[in-house]
């Protein structure tokens, strides 16, 4: 199974930067049963960690977790880049594959005590993963697991998040 959705990630050379392979989800994300079927999939395991909340980071984060929600009848906060978030919000500085940001969320968007399950279409170094765990974790929220499409394993992401369980449907060496 693995294999079928190794085959609708196209590989993109030198792309945002020289030396980056960037794995392109767009071919699994255009065909609609290998879509929900990836998400099922997703939401089966995640289940299992008996989640209250899902939230995903900008922007390939909500092409995850908003379905991942919905399937599983819970609720998705989006994890936002510095500005875009109307009400107040907390905010982290992270570290990615290719530069660094922030990330916000709203203050109110996780109630203290929450089981939250973090969802992105890819795991590289984990920065954004690792932010985005952080900014749950400000507003007392409890990180059950994470799940995502892709796992970089040679960048090592899954070391930053710590002892929670992290479930990825395609893994690439
Ligand atoms: C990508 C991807 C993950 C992150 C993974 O997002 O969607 O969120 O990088 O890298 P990391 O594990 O090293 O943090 P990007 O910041 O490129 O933004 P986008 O989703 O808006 O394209
Ligand atoms: N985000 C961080 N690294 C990436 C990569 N190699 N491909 C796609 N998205 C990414």
């Amino acid at each position: 199974m693995d294999d079928q959705y190794r085959t609708w990630i196209r590989d993109i050379p030198d792309f945002p930067k020289q030396g980056i392979l960037f794995r392109d989800i767009t071919p699994l994300l255009g065909n609609g049963s290998v879509y929900r079927e990836a998400i099922r999939t997703l939401a089966d395991k995640v289940e299992e960690w008996k989640p209250e909340l899902v939230v995903g980071p900008e922007a390939r984060g909500y092409v995850v977790g908003a379905p991942l929600a919905v399937t599983l009848g819970l609720g998705f906060v989006p994890v936002r880049k510095p500005g875009k978030l109307p009400y107040k919000t907390v905010s982290v500085e992270y570290a990615l594959e290719y530069g660094t940001d922030r990330l916000e969320i709203h203050e109110d968007a996780v109630r203290p005590g929450q089981r939250v399950v973090l969802a992105d279409d890819l795991l590289a170094t984990g920065g954004t993963m690792r932010a985005t765990m952080d900014l749950v974790e400000k507003l007392g929220g409890v990180v059950v697991g994470a799940a995502f499409l892709i796992e970089l394993k040679q960048l090592g992401g899954r070391d930053r998040l710590g002892d929670i369980p992290v479930y990825t449907l395609v893994q690439f060496d």
